[in-house]
């Protein structure tokens, strides 16, 4: 299988273009109380590409007391502001004028998104851009649409005393919101735009490695013309940044997507002053080909649903199990679409895969790669870095593990797939579960009754059939055990950013 790696040099990344080279060189500022202020803290966090390990611009690392400054412009917005009374139409349109200016950005941003990030400039534009506007006008709607309920009662009064009772949503007051580098703006769409539409204020928090997209984000908000104090964005690291907001009395709730551990250590925090959290984090997604499924449709998808991102995805599919009679055809065919992707910088057009986001997301992904080979896994395709200065790991098919094998049970987050062989269709969905966690799953077969029967077994926040990966603002997503807690999108994610009040009056 090796010779099939024709992976010859990975190319040089092309040069940005002026507006982006103009961006990266603004001076490392805080956006709060919608200015950008100079910070207090004087720890600076270097921003790296990683297609060449280079350093491209340098930001803030927020101390204590700017997250103190920034909470307090947030609750200042939230508590005195205009913002409360605002019309929901008129929170609508501040939304939509936001994507509106995202969409006429999209190639400035995607190219942000690109160097920062490693991802292919097309995936950034058609998937993390093109997500984001969508994202936000999905969300706008909802600005106009919450409601309450009115219900009977049957309180014993005074007599003669009638009530009228009903429930209303308010807007759970100041939100922090932490996110990772995997999709950076993606991410903080996803947090921002309920938040916004529900009437919530934010302090947005993006992951250290990847800051740029959202303090671009931060310069269209204040363009679309947000009150101030609506939206703030911190720079920073999270042990530093993340814990002083996490902890801070002044926030009402934290929502976060990250790994598992962070996520235990921001739960147990926030039960301090027992804030709302919202918790979307690390997955083990088993991909499952039963016996009849169509083997191309199969080989396409499973390749496609562990290497989208170069793996960097909280529901990859990670976990292929494939029954015996088809395993060996998925297999080869999986690993040879693995050996045919072009690694390269994310502004070259020819790339396929770029780098992973940081060496240190490369080392640990290699370490997982070498500790499956020593615990008696068969690389069928890559298993190590080619030659470059870039955080390149080439996209890696392990054969042979067993269930107990650490590359089975953590969370790799990387392009590595770990293969299993089964036998009988009734025990696949025991071997799915086998896992603390459950954010995704998919199963690929045409046979109905085989498909309707899984489905229900498995213990996951979203099931794909003959898909995976595919998400929409209107479909919930969200963790069953340690993926987390919470749904985002759709319907759902109101309950994640509104109090419910009861009212009953008298009468
Ligand atoms: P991480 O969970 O440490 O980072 C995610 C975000 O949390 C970043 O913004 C970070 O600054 C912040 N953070 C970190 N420590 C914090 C703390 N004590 N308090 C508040 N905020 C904090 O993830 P990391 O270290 O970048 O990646 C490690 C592993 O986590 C990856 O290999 C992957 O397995 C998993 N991960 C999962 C993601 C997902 O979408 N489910 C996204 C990123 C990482
Ligand atoms: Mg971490």
């Amino acid at each position: 299988m090796n010779a099939l790696i024709a992976q010859s040099q990975i190319a040089t990344q092309p040069e940005p273009s002026a507006a982006v080279a103009q961006f990266l060189k603004r001076a490392p500022r805080l956006f709060i109380g919608g200015e950008w202020v100079e910070a207090k803290s004087k720890e600076r966090i270097s921003v790296v590409d990683p297609a060449t390990g280079r350093e491209i611009a340098s930001v803030v690392d927020a101390s204590a007391a700017d997250v103190d400054r920034a909470v307090a412009a947030a609750r200042a917005a939230f508590d005195k502001g205009p913002w409360r009374d605002m019309l929901p139409s008129d929170r609508q349109a501040l939304l939509w004028k936001l994507s509106d200016l995202i969409e006429k950005h999209t190639d400035e941003l995607a190219e942000l998104e690109s160097i920062n990030n490693g991802k292919t400039k097309f995936m950034a534009t058609v998937v993390d851009v093109a997500g984001t506007r969508d994202y936000f006008r999905y969300m706008a709607g909802w600005a106009t649409k919450l409601e309450g309920s009115t219900f009977e009662t049957s309180i014993h009064g005074p007599p003669g005393m009638k009530f009228q009772t009903y429930t209303a949503r308010e807007p759970v007051g100041v939100v922090a919101q932490i996110v990772p580098w995997n999709f950076p703006l993606a991410m903080a769409a996803w947090k921002l735009g309920p938040a916004l539409a529900t009437g919530c204020v934010c302090i947005l928090k993006p992951a250290e490695q990847t800051p740029l997209t959202a303090l671009r984000l931060a310069e269209l908000v204040a363009e679309a013309g947000f009150p101030p104090g609506v939206v703030n964005v911190l720079t920073g690291l999270g042990e530093t940044t993340g814990a002083a907001l996490v902890a801070h009395p002044g926030v009402d709730k934290v929502a976060f997507t990250g790994s598992t551990s962070v996520g235990k250590l921001i739960n147990k925090s926030a039960t301090d002053t027992l804030k709302r959290v919202s918790l979307e984090l690390g997955g083990k997604s088993p991909v499952i080909v039963l016996p009849d499924a169509d083997i191309n449709t199969v080989i396409g998808g499973a390749a496609n649903a562990i290497f989208f991102n170069a793996g960097q995805v909280c529901c990859a599919g990670t976990r292929l199990f494939a029954h015996k009679k088809v395993f060996d055809q998925v297999v080869d065919g999986v690993s040879a679409a693995a050996a045919s992707i072009r690694l390269g910088p994310g502004l070259d057009p020819k790339t396929v895969m770029g780098p992973l986001v940081s060496r240190e997301q490369q080392e640990r992904v290699l370490g997982y790669i070498e500790s499956g080979r020593k615990e008696g896994a068969q690389v069928m395709t890559g298993g190590e870095a080619p030659a470059s200065p870039g955080f390149y790991v080439k996209p890696t098919v392990l054969a042979n593990v067993r269930p107990e094998m650490k590359v089975v049970r953590e969370e790799i987050f990387g392009p590595v797939l770990v293969a299993q062989r089964f036998d009988d269709s009734d025990d696949i969905a025991a071997l799915a579960n086998d896992t603390p966690f459950g954010l995704g799953a998919s199963i690929w077969s045409n046979d109905l009754r085989a498909v309707q029967r899984l489905v229900p077994k498995i213990r996951a926040g979203t099931v794909w059939v003959n898909c995976h990966n595919f998400v929409d603002p209107n479909m919930p997503f969200g963790g069953f055990k340690q993926s987390g807690f919470g749904r985002e999108h759709g319907r759902a994610v109101l309950d994640l950013y509104t109090e419910l009040k009861s009212v009953c009056m008298a009468y």
